[in-house]
């Protein structure tokens, strides 16, 4: 099988392509792993989502019939001021290889967000429950799924929340970079979600494309906190004697919207009795071991 990972010098494209290359990962071995799959790895600069010949082209060329999506305009405050881009990236740009996918009869690997939804329930929302963005960034990702769900019938949309990983630029780099900059930082403590390691969401993108089950999923590490109190655990896990304080969202305003509670149930992945995911805190040991 020949395989594309988009975005793939991205925080999540990058920890897909060293598990790849190491042929095993910490959760276990998904036997795509194993197989003699052929991989392509393509960022901006050799692979434009947004330019919908091209991606045919390429899919077609190198006969692709699995895609992992890991490009995405991402920066969620800029989108407010830069949605057109944003949107050209997240639902055209995810659009074109849902239709490369449909063409060749191949399988689509969509990664979405938790900001889909505007964090009014107060609970974890589950699959099936109506999306209700927020803002830019937001309502440019639920168009990605509605589009790419329409253009590809092999389609799983893999809903993921504040990701971190080795590689790129994340709110845990920031927390330390700041910590040792200027000892400490003011952190949001009305805001809540579940941080997700790049290696596990990577791991289950693995485990959901060797299955057929279309559709949306949840896929986020278990477990509950605010930004504040992950902060805190980075701090203490990296060492750091800094002052962390809590303020609230009003205090800290930002271009973009935020859910207040966007915690995520992966209940289609306990259905199909696949999700392994870590409580968040267990895999921030594992991030740092
Ligand atoms: N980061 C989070 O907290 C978070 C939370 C929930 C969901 N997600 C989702 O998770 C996925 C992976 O996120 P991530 O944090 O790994 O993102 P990332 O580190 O920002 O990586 C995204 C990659 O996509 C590339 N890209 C941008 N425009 C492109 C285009 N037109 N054609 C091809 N590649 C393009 C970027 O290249 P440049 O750097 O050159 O632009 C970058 O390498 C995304 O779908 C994101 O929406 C992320």
């Amino acid at each position: 099988m020949n395989i594309l990972v988009t975005g793939a010098k991205g925080q999540l494209g990058s920890q897909l392509a060293r598990y790849f290359q190491e042929k095993r990962t910490p959760l276990g071995t998904p036997s795509i792993l194993t197989e003699e799959n052929k991989l392509y790895l393509t960022d901006a600069d050799e692979l434009d989502i947004t330019d919908g010949a091209a991606v045919l082209s390429f899919c077609k060329g190198k006969e692709i019939s699995l895609i992992f999506n890991c490009a995405a305009y991402t920066n969620v405050n800029k989108a407010e001021s830069e949605e057109e881009i944003a949107y050209k990236i997240n639902a055209q740009g995810a659009e074109n290889l849902a239709r490369a996918m449909q063409e060749r009869g191949g399988r689509y690997i969509l990664v979405s967000t938790d900001y889909v939804f505007d964090g009014e329930k107060g609970a974890a929302y589950t699959e099936e429950e109506a999306c209700s963005p927020l803002g830019a960034y937001g309502r440019t990702k639920r168009e990605g799924e509605i589009l790419s769900l329409a253009a590809c019938k092999n389609t799983a949309v893999m809903r993921t929340a504040w990701l971190y990983g080795r590689e790129g630029n994340n709110f845990l780099k920031t927390v330390i970079r700041l910590c040792e900059e200027r000892g400490g930082m003011r952190v949001v403590n009305d805001q809540f979600g579940s941080p997700t390691f790049t290696e596990d969401l990577a791991y289950h993108m693995l485990l959901l494309a060797e299955r057929t089950e279309t559709g949306v999923f949840h896929a986020t590490c278990e477990g509950v906190c605010t930004w504040y109190e992950f902060a805190c655990e980075i701090a203490r896990l990296a060492g750091l004697k800094a002052e962390i304080l809590p303020c609230t969202t009003e205090e800290y305003p930002t271009p973009a919207k935020r859910p207040a509670y966007s915690v995520l149930e992966n209940a289609r992945l306990k259905a199909l009795g696949i999700n392994r995911f870590r409580d968040w805190r267990e895999a921030l040991k594992r991030y740092f071991a």
